[in-house]
This record gives structure tokens, C-alpha cells and sequence, in this order.
């Protein structure tokens, strides 16, 4: 079974990467329509789409780390990635949702912002340190 699915790995990493995408995509244009008081920003069918495509993005990841055989809470840098989404989830419902003045929203969403580019560093390095491992930290 894994090693039938093994020779997919390019196919079901694009899914993981593209659904990463359009993830961060949506969340970047939901916390600037949040910002600017639109009511799109939090409509059901746009909650749904992003629910949609936050489940794509994390079954593919478990696809991944059974075919690597690395695995959240064995390999560091996956670990890492498991928490740091922890946190951007967050800081995202805070961003959208649960900040209760304008500032706390906006203060949240550029910290989320911050925090989705280092998980996607931490995941090119395949290194906890993400990016600060580039400048070797
Ligand atoms: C906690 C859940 C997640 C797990 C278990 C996971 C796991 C993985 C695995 C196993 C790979 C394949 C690495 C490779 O083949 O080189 C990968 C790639 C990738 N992941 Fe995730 N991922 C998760 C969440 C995320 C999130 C939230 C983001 C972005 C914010 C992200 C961004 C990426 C990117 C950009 C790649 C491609 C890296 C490259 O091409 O070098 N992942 N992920």
C-alpha cells in the first residue's frame, strides 16, 4: 500500500505545496478584507473553502511523512512544523476572529504572516531553524 502510493510522491507533495498556496493565499486576503471591514472576509462558503483546503493540505502531509518514514515528534524539523502551525493557527483566529480591537486583528495577522513564511522555510531546510539555519544559527 505505502510503497504503491511511494511512487506518487512528486504528485502528492504538489498537492501538499499547492494546497500550502492557496492556504496562504486565502488567509493573506481574508486578513486584509478583516482589515478593511469586509464582510466577504467571514461569509460560510469562504470559512468552508478555507476548512477545504486546510484538510487537503494536511492529508497530504500525512501522506508525505508515512512514505518518508519521518515522522512529528521523531524528526525535529516536522516537529517543528507541527508546532509552529499550532501557533499560526493561532494567531489566525485572533487575526479573523477573536482579536477584539482593530489593532490586536491587525497585530496578529502580520505575525501569522511571519510565522507561515518561517514554516515553509523550516520546510525547504528541513531544519527547525528554518531560515536562521541558512545564516548557520
Ligand atoms: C504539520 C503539518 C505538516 C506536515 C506533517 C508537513 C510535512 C511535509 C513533508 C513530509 C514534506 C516533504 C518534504 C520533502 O519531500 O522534501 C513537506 C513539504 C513542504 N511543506 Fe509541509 N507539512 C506540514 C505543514 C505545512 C505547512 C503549514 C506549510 C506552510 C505554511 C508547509 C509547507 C511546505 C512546503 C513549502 C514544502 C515543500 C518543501 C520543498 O519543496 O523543499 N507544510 N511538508
Amino acid at each position: 500500500m505505502l510503497e504503491a502510493l511511494a511512487a506518487y510522491y512528486p504528485q502528492i507533495k504538489d498537492v501538499h505545496v499547492g494546497a500550502v498556496t492557496a492556504s496562504g493565499v486565502l488567509f493573506l486576503a481574508r486578513g486584509i478584507g478583516v482589515q478593511a471591514g469586509a464582510r466577504w472576509a467571514m461569509l460560510k462558503p469562504v470559512r468552508i473553502t478555507s476548512y477545504v483546503i486546510d484538510t487537503i493540505l494536511l492529508i497530504a502531509a500525512g501522506l508525505l511523512t508515512a512514505i518518508l518514514q519521518q515522522y512529528p515528534f521523531v524528526d525535529g524539523w516536522l516537529t517543528a512544523k507541527v508546532l509552529w502551525l499550532l501557533v499560526y493557527i493561532g494567531l489566525g483566529t485572533f487575526a479573523l476572529k477573536r482579536g477584539r480591537t482593530p489593532r490586536t486583528r491587525r497585530t496578529c495577522f502580520v505575525a501569522a504572516l511571519a510565522v507561515y513564511a518561517f514554516i515553509v522555510s523550516i520546510a525547504i531546510a528541513h531544519d527547525p531553524r528554518g531560515v536562521l539555519s541558512w545564516w548557520g544559527a
